[in-house]
């Protein structure tokens, strides 16, 4: 059964976003293109989307097909793209966005991030060599950041934001003009983003957690790593509360306020993970999770410190 039932979150400036939304990072061309359609019959109305995913034409034509079809209407959707680290310089901001508009068939985006605070050289998808970066002093954020807040004043973003950043980065943003209206970054129990968290309430940012799941989809999953689905404190709750792991980690996200982004191609798992909706948490089963123990982060950001490399993975996420 279908049930449209919607979370809403509230913007600085006013404005709504769907708290949960579908993650698309992963989600191979030849699959995609299914899970977006699934997913918006199911309801959710918050797509997650980047250029890096090499997936955007084909969610774009996902979202073509479903307005015609009349399953809903452009304003209905919240659609998030993210600039990738080669374009960070600001005459290559503006073409780079308009590539991505072209890619999802859409005259705008809902909210735009930069995926990174990391540049690279101009073509650059992964970098592996130290000359295949820029620095922060040949790139800087600042200058990036204003390029952004024209593209949200021409109206080809509606709201703009980050991702991979903390309180640091986040205040010498909000120098250079305005501060971003979500900060979008790993977040789930064994990565609670506590400061983070604080600092965004003070500031009326929305926060978005990625891999609330635990990222299990990784190709290079680490040997030794945490398996979040397979926690007891998670499994324990979802005995009691009839639900699945994935449901009691998408119901902790949605009961701290914030934007969660499960990534299926699955149709079966994207209707579960919709269903998170009705799952009601109560204040003892979140401190059961809050107290949970383990610590841990996915992405250690170590793949944009090969040697040689201008960043150091400690300082990538302040
Ligand atoms: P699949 O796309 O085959 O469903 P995260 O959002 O933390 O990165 O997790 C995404 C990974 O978790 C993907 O590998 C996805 O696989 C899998 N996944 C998504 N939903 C569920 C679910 N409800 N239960 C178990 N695994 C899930």
């Amino acid at each position: 059964m279908t049930d449209n039932k919607q979370k809403m979150l509230t913007l600085r400036n006013g404005d709504t976003l769907p708290a949960l939304g579908l993650g698309t990072w992963l989600s191979r061309p030849g699959e995609v293109y299914q899970a977006v359609r699934v997913a918006l019959e199911a309801g959710y109305r918050h797509i997650d989307c980047a250029a890096i995913y090499h997936n955007q034409d084909e969610v774009g034509r996902a979202f073509a097909d479903a307005f015609r079809a009349g399953d809903l209407t452009r304003e209905d959707l919240w659609v998030t793209s993210k600039l990738w680290n080669d374009s960070h310089l600001k005459d290559d901001v503006r073409p780079a966005t308009q590539e991505i508009l072209r890619q999802l068939q859409l005259d705008y985006l809902d909210l735009y991030l930069i995926h990174w605070p990391i540049a690279f050289r101009k073509g650059v998808t992964t970098a592996r060599n130290p000359e295949d970066f820029l620095t922060l002093q040949e790139a800087p954020l600042e200058d990036t950041w204003q390029a952004m807040q024209a593209l949200k004043a021409d109206g080809l973003a509606t709201h703009i934001g980050v991702s991979n950043m903390g309180p640091v980065r986040l205040r010498l943003l909000q120098k250079a003009g305005e501060m971003p209206a979500v900060v979008q970054v790993e977040c789930h129990p064994y990565l609670p983003q506590t400061a983070l968290r604080d600092f965004a309430a003070e500031h009326q940012i929305i926060i978005t957690g990625y891999s609330p799941l635990g990222s299990p989809g990784r190709h290079n999953l680490g040997e030794g790593e945490p398996h979040l689905l397979s926690d007891p404190v998670i499994l324990g709750l979802a005995e009691a509360h009839d639900a699945t792991p994935a449901q009691i980690l998408i119901a902790w996200a949605l009961t701290r306020g914030t934007a969660v982004l499960p990534k299926s191609v699955n149709p079966g798992r994207i209707h579960e993970n919709f269903a998170a909706l009705q799952v009601n948490l109560s204040g003892e089963d979140m401190a059961r999770i809050d107290n949970i123990g383990t610590q841990w982060r996915y992405l250690d950001g170590s793949f944009f410190s090969p040697p040689g490399s201008p960043y150091d993975k400690d300082e990538i996420y302040i």
